[in-house]
């Protein structure tokens, strides 16, 4: 899939911009502070319909304006191009394709693939479970349209489940019939998300390894999926056994679970870890080990993307030149120059080298206004 044109209006420094896109390699340089982080911001907006660092979205709202809007066109394996449209104006947004209004966030969220990676990525190996839950429920919901509706019903039956808990003041005084139906919704719902989390996890594992391997030349790079059953791989389980061990484990904490008020078994207890060999990457890698291993993660997310959708997505990467070594640049640059759309960002052209960027679109940011500086030569 390709990004041909991006259009943005009052988006974050942005009055106005109109791009049209390189299907190859696009770099975006310039200061610090010009907007070069905000134009890939609206990209993964046009994309989740929502911000990767903000959660209040009037912040993406130019200063002392009223809306915004960002529009893309793409172009996918299917013949036509497709128009996407998000404005936001008074807390609605409005969401269209080809012009046809799109209601449900679930239903648009497949249209745009992208990979997205940024400084801030760290986190999810270095930060709390909750960054690694948000990230592995976003990237799933990019090629499983129905990932969202498991994760909204789930969400709704723990919220249920967790009042009832606190309601619970004795022991032997509560309405057991009514708790044994919630838990039964609660593991259906929970094995669902552990299914599909578990799945992403197995082929994220297929291609870690082989990519970790070509951006450092070192072996045995993997993701553990802990989870509150204990349960390595859910595919070597059957469904039954898996809520038999559930309702177990349910009950030996349910003493806990009064005491607290609140769900201690289930999805929302999930965490994954990245090892290299048995050094666990959160305690023991070096900052640059653990850059490596987001970004080969996110990597391997190409090609589960692919093998879900026939689509390639689109690649953005944030600043992440100034933070490798010459060897990690140069070998992620070989990977990277594809057949993939890449949108880079940079302060400094020094840190990429020259020939990719002969064969890049170069544009340079200052202030909230883009110039395309360099026309790649099409025969290149
Ligand atoms: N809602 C907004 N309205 C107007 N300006 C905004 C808004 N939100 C952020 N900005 C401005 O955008 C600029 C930051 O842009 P951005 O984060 O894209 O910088 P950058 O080019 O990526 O810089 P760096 O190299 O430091 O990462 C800041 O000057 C900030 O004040
Ligand atoms: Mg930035």
């Amino acid at each position: 899939m390709i990004l041909k044109q991006l259009s943005v209006i009052n988006f974050r420094n942005y009055e106005e911009a109109d791009l049209s896109l390189n299907s190859k390699i696009n770099i975006f340089y310039g200061q610090n502070a010009q907007g070069k982080t905000n134009l890939l911001e609206s990209i993964y907006f046009l994309s989740f319909t929502k911000s990767h660092r903000s959660f209040i979205d009037n912040n993406l709202i130019k200063n002392g304006e009223k809306f915004l809007k960002i529009k893309g066109i793409i172009k996918t394996e299917s013949l036509f191009d497709t128009k996407l449209e998000i404005s936001l104006e008074k807390d609605k947004k409005n969401i269209f394709v080809d012009g046809d209004i799109y209601k449900k966030v679930s239903d648009y969220i497949t249209k745009l693939n992208i990979i997205i990676f940024y400084p801030d990525d760290l986190d999810i190996i270095k930060g709390s479970p909750n960054i690694r839950r948000r990230y592995i429920n976003s990237e799933i919901s990019q090629y499983d349209n129905n990932y969202l509706l498991i994760l909204n019903k789930f969400r709704k039956i723990q919220h249920m489940r967790n009042d009832y808990l606190k309601k619970i003041i004795s022991y032997n005084n509560y309405d057991k019939q009514y708790f044994i139906i919630i838990n039964d919704y609660y593991i259906k719902s929970s094995i669902d998300i552990y299914f599909a989390r578990n799945n992403f996890i197995e082929e994220l594992n297929k291609y870690i390894d082989k990519i970790f391997y070509d951006l450092t030349g070192l072996r045995g790079f993997h993701i553990e999926y802990k989870n509150s059953l204990n349960i390595d791989n859910f595919n070597n389980m059957n469904f039954n056994e898996i809520e038999e061990l559930f309702k177990e484990k349910l009950n030996n904490s349910f003493d806990s679970e009064l005491r607290i008020g609140s769900s201690l078994i289930g999805p929302n207890k999930d965490d994954i870890e990245f090892f290299l060999n048995d050094l666990n990457l959160k305690n023991y890698g070096s900052q640059g080990q653990q850059r490596i291993a987001v970004l080969t993660t996110k990597l391997a997310e190409i090609e589960i993307l692919k093998n879900h959708s026939l689509e390639t997505p689109i690649l953005l990467l944030d600043d992440v030149f100034s933070e490798l070594d010459d060897e990690k640049k140069n070998r992620l640059l070989k990977y990277i120059n594809q057949d993939i759309q890449t949108i880079i960002t940079t302060t400094d052209l020094k840190n990429i080298d020259s020939k990719i960027i002969k064969k890049s679109k170069l544009f340079e940011i200052e202030n909230g206004n883009i110039k395309n500086v360099m026309e790649v030569d099409a025969n290149e």
